[in-house]
């Protein structure tokens, strides 16, 4: 692993209060980027103290204030990586969502992606940048249960390959990592969660190293879809509902 400093360049990472973006964001400042981290809600890790590091409050659901933002940390940056990670997840019934999950759904899986991308591909393409995209084995299959969680999955993980193919000759990487189940707060409101077994699930680190890995490659070649299993397939259905 090539974790070379670049401190001049810059990464901006969706969902970086907890979870998945927590440890990318952690990972990003010691290969060297200046990162900004975009959530609501961050804890007072020392992490968001260092100097490299910026926590940006903003709920993503309020374009105009995401847009803002990142026209700010444009105009003073050379923003090289996008990691496109914020998510929520409310699975169950179909008929048992409302229409404000639906569109938080798809609005913050799939919309907010594709706004900052159309926002940073210019920054982009100047810097041979790389657009990463935290996609989810449901892009890829069935999911009862979570139909609407894995139809945004499924459409972030189309974009990511359209994208690549329309901005690769302008040295753009677009990448999708797809996780399996992933010991974080994202099973919040589900009646499941993964199982006890440390081979039953992956751990943030693990995403953020794979991240760390599409990022090391050489020039002139580009891992496009990585997909992140833990060995075994097992999940523990919850009481509380
Ligand atoms: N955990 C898994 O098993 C798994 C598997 C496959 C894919 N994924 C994907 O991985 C990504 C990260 O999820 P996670 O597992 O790390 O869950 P998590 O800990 O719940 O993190 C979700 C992140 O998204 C942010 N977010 C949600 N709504 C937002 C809003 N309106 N405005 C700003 N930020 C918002 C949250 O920030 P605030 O709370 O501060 O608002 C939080 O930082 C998601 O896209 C998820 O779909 C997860």
């Amino acid at each position: 692993m090539n974790d070379t400093k670049q401190i001049s360049y810059a990464a901006v990472v969706t969902g970086a209060s907890s979870g998945i973006g927590f440890a990318v964001s952690r990972k990003l400042t010691q290969m060297g980027y200046e990162v900004f981290g975009i959530g609501r809600n961050f804890s007072d890790d020392t992490l968001w103290k260092e100097d490299h590091v910026h926590p940006i409050v903003c709920d993503m659901l309020d374009t105009n204030r995401l847009c803002d933002h990142i026209r700010q940390i444009k105009s003073e940056n050379r923003i090289r990586v996008l990691v496109n990670n914020a998510g929520v997840g409310y699975y169950g019934l179909h008929e048992e969502l409302n229409p404000k999950k639906i569109q938080e759904l798809v609005r913050i899986n799939l919309e907010a992606p594709m706004i900052l991308a159309q926002q940073l591909l210019r920054d982009l393409k100047k810097h041979a940048g790389y657009m990463i995209n935290i996609t989810s084995v449901t892009a890829g299959k069935s999911n009862p249960h979570g139909c609407a969680y894995g139809a945004t999955k499924a459409g972030l993980a189309s974009f990511s390959a359209s994208l690549f193919d329309e901005a690769r000759k302008y040295g753009v990487k677009v990448v999708s990592i797809a996780p399996d189940m992933t010991k974080t707060n994202l099973y919040r409101n589900a009646d499941f969660r993964e199982g006890d077994e440390e081979d039953c699930y992956l751990q943030p680190e693990e995403v953020a190293q794979a991240a760390a890995f599409v990022l090391s490659q050489r020039e002139g070649m580009v891992i496009t879809e990585l997909t992140l299993k833990p060995q075994r397939h097992r999940i523990k259905k919850e009481k509380r509902f």
